[in-house]
């Protein structure tokens, strides 16, 4: 199968289940000191007003929401036109885009930061450098880039994701995977931190990566 097999099946999942996604997760970050925590770090150590991607925002777009309240511009982009279409009544005052993680059309060097949140989980492994190639283009130089994913050893279709009867490939990774996948794709500076799970998550821990063009 090809790279596109897999981002349509991504869409089709997030289109189907935006709206469950979107009640399920959008207060999510009162419930997450550590996340709060640790993007209050991130946003400390980028320029005032910096312009972030929140790549593959989700039909809330609230972790851009944060970062936006905090002082940047956030351009939040999804595969998902329901996503898209979701993120925007929900928060008229940001910019959101549909948009391939593979094919951002944007310039080089255009953004200070970029976030994605459990987003580069849908795509194969093997077709992962696609994205981060990506992202380390758009990126200007010294930006920054954050990856957060759930920890485990998974690469493989789940015929039966969020019991919705569709088709969607589901990886987990290991920190030395995640190190692996930046410096391959030329980021310097890459840092990882582990947490355990909040006892309302899916039970894995989540993994947060950083590096720096
Ligand atoms: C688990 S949700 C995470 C949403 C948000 N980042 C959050 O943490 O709540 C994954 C999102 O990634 C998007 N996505 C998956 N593959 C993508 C791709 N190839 N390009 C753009 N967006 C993609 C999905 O449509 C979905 O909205």
């Amino acid at each position: 199968m090809r790279y596109s097999d897999y981002s349509e099946m991504a869409r089709i999942t997030y289109d189907n289940s935006a709206e469950k996604y979107h009640k399920n997760f959008k207060n999510e970050m009162e419930e997450k000191e550590f996340d709060r925590l640790f993007l209050d770090n991130f946003s400390d150590l980028l320029p005032k007003h910096s312009l972030i991607c929140d790549a593959g925002c989700g039909p809330s777009g609230h972790i851009g929401k944060y970062l936006f309240d905090k002082g940047h511009k956030i351009k939040g982009i999804d595969i998902s036109p329901k996503c898209i279409q979701i993120a925007r009544d929900y928060n008229p005052e940001l910019d959101f885009e549909v948009m391939d993680l593979s094919k951002m059309n944007f310039a080089d060097n255009s953004f200070d930061a970029i976030i994605s949140f459990y987003s580069i989980t849908y795509t194969p492994k093997k077709y992962l450098d696609l994205i981060i190639s990506e992202f380390h283009r758009v990126l200007k130089p010294n930006g920054i880039v954050l990856i957060v994913v759930k920890k485990g050893c998974l690469d493989s279709i789940d015929n039966n994701y969020w019991d919705e009867d569709k088709p969607v490939h589901y990886c987990l990774f290991q920190e030395d995977e995640m190190k692996e996948l930046l410096l391959m794709n030329k980021f310097k500076s890459v840092t990882i931190e582990t947490r355990l799970p909040y006892d309302f998550e899916f039970n894995v821990d989540r993994i947060y990566t950083t590096g720096i063009k």
